[in-house]
């Protein structure tokens, strides 16, 4: 059986095929048309699927859309109704897309996919997200939390999860919203909304959190749980171009300014931001201002999502929980939540944003729809794209790229650790492309994780990001507790994905400066032989070699750009950066 998950149209769009209930293939559309967070109807995502599953779209039994587009049409409808004529252009812009495609996906799933009308289900968004947590879990029952910016109508749920079944106690609806009272904050502080919010938790622990009660001014939470805005200072309800009104720049001050580069005292002027502003010492002050404010919103969130927790331990009495929705990328928060709540298990979703809700529309159709037993655990994420030792080497050959083919890894390992320990920067191509926003040893760029410059080097030469976010090791999973707060690591999931922010060791902590953030955290991915198993091997060897058993690990992109998907994007990636080594399979192309 056959059933394929679609998602679009808001966030990321995504495509799924799940096979008898086992997942066949996974990916988000913009690897493949190359822009970041594309949206629109994932045709290529969906071939790729088919593809990969040997069928055409006629094949399908079953095709479910993650959310239900008319009762989104109707909150967007109704909330801009309310605010009318402040929000007329709200209403304008929401006429003119929706009466295009939105409200017809039935009929496009129809005509691209040539499936029958009743073979397409629609599901509800956040029972999507909870489905593509809590079905991908290893549990058999959860407490299941969702928080993302908004879906339909909620913007939270928490409910049950228990075999085939999903039962949602409590939604928390529009505009009352976590995650667009936190996208709010990443547009005050001068980055892009639902791509900056990684960049507000990496700022965070520059600062300190002075700001906490005028954040509480914005948002009210009861025990139970559920939260309110306090919508006089917002403007996201009304607007299609601001999230905060004057009342919100009174109580914060001015916005920083997207062009400006933060820095504070303790965060450093890396080489790459040019000459020191003559101003330095206002200017880190101010910015200095800004990540207090981060902070304030980052303890805040961490704060609303514990009590939910607990509310919901309370409610269920379950140790298990599930989570996804965009906000349950929040690792910092994640790991808040292990420690603090009594909850022992937590999974959260790999691709928790939008774009996981293709699996977990899938899913819901497998399960809930046509009541099918559950056998799948997504114990990894590597469900996109692979090439063939042959395709890179006849791609290599056409492009008359000099290389080195070498088939054994008793012989690759080695040369690229030492490459790695050389302090030069790798370019680490293999397998299948990776679900959700974190490279995971597949599409990654690695460096030496011992290096105090290492930082700085990645990011002059190849990244060109702010100098205040951290990169992320990769791990094998047994050497953990050397390193890191983290008992019994092979059950903190969130860690396969990258999705969990834990403590570096205090004597550890000079051993891995490139990792180690200012707060002394690190947000790390624990790699299992079982999982990943040429990826284990390499990090293995770098062990063996310095001692130190991780690497640094990042995403094999530039700046803006989505992952890289094929061979010729990796090369080209790599021209274009100061990356030293490319490995693709078992080709090694140096500089
Ligand atoms: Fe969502």
């Amino acid at each position: 059986m056959n059933i394929l998950g679609i998602s679009c149209f808001f966030h990321d769009a995504a495509a799924a095929l799940l096979r008898d209930g086992e997942i066949i293939a996974a990916a988000e559309e913009e690897r493949f048309t190359r822009k970041k967070h594309d949206y629109s109807f994932p045709l290529n995502a969906i071939e790729f699927c088919l593809r990969t599953g040997g069928i055409r779209g006629e094949d399908l039994d079953l095709v479910v859309f993650f959310e239900k587009p008319f009762l989104k049409f109707e909150r967007i409808l109704s909330s801009a109704m309310q605010t009318f004529p402040r929000s007329r252009q709200v209403f304008q812009e929401s006429m003119i897309t929706w009466l295009t495609d939105k409200l017809w996906i039935k009929g496009l799933i129809r005509q691209k996919l040539r499936v029958a009308e009743s073979k397409i289900l629609f599901s509800d968004h956040h029972l999507s997200h909870a489905a593509s947590a809590f079905f991908c879990s290893p549990f058999e029952k959860a407490a299941i939390l969702t928080v993302d910016g908004v879906g339909e109508w909620a913007t939270a749920t928490y409910g049950v999860g228990n075999g085939t079944d999903i039962k949602i106690l409590r939604e928390i609806r529009f505009a009352h919203s976590l995650g667009l009272l936190y996208s709010t904050f990443t547009a005050f502080l001068g980055f892009e909304v639902n791509e900056g919010e990684y960049k507000v938790m990496g700022m965070a622990p520059f600062g300190r959190p002075r700001y906490v009660e005028k954040v509480w001014k914005l948002i009210q939470q009861e025990p139970d749980g559920s939260f309110r805005l306090n919508m006089e200072y917002f403007s996201f309800h009304r607007s299609t171009h601001s999230t905060y009104n004057n009342k919100f720049v009174d109580l914060f001050g001015r916005p920083r300014h997207p062009k400006a580069h933060f820095f504070t005292p303790s965060s450093g002027y890396p080489a790459y931001f040019g000459e020191r502003p003559s101003d330095y010492d206002g200017l880190a002050r101010e910015n200095q201002h800004y990540a207090d404010i981060a902070a304030s919103i980052q303890v805040v969130t961490e704060e609303v999502l514990l009590t939910l927790a607990r509310h919901l331990h309370r409610e269920t009495g379950l140790r298990q929980l599930c989570m996804a929705g965009g906000v349950a990328l929040n690792s910092v928060a994640n790991g808040r939540i292990l420690r603090e709540t009594p909850f022992d298990e937590l999974f959260v979703q790999p691709a928790a944003g939008d774009g996981g809700g293709a699996v977990g529309a899938a899913l819901f159709g497998y399960h809930m729809a046509l009541g099918k037993p559950r056998e799948f655990v997504m114990r990894h994420a590597y469900w996109g794209q692979e090439y063939g030792s042959a395709e890179v080497d006849a791609f290599l050959k056409t492009n008359g790229v000099a290389h080195t083919r070498i088939e054994n890894d008793d012989t690759l390992i080695p040369r690229v650790v030492d490459a790695i320990q050389a302090g030069k920067v790798v370019g680490w191509f293999q397998g299948r492309f990776e679900w959700g926003p974190r490279a995971l040893g597949n599409r990654s760029i690695l460096a030496d994780p011992r290096s105090p410059a290492m930082k700085d080097i990645v990011n002059t030469k190849i990244k060109f990001r702010e100098p205040f976010r951290p990169f992320a090791p990769s791990f094998l999973v047994d050497r953990a507790a050397d390193f890191f707060d983290l008992p019994d690591p092979r059950r903190h999931y969130p860690a396969l994905y990258m999705l969990y922010v834990v403590d570096v060791k205090e004597r550890q902590r000079d051993r891995i400066p490139a990792i180690t953030h200012i707060d002394g955290t690190a947000r790390l991915q624990t790699v299992d032989r079982d999982v990943a198993p040429r990826y284990h091997r390499l990090i293995e060897t770098f062990g063996d070699a310095t001692g130190v058993p991780l690497l640094l690990n990042t995403s094999f992109n530039l700046k803006g750009e989505p992952i890289v998907n094929t061979p010729a994007e990796a090369l080209s990636t790599f021209n274009r950066s100061g990356m030293d080594v490319l490995v693709l399979g078992q080709h090694v192309i140096e500089k």
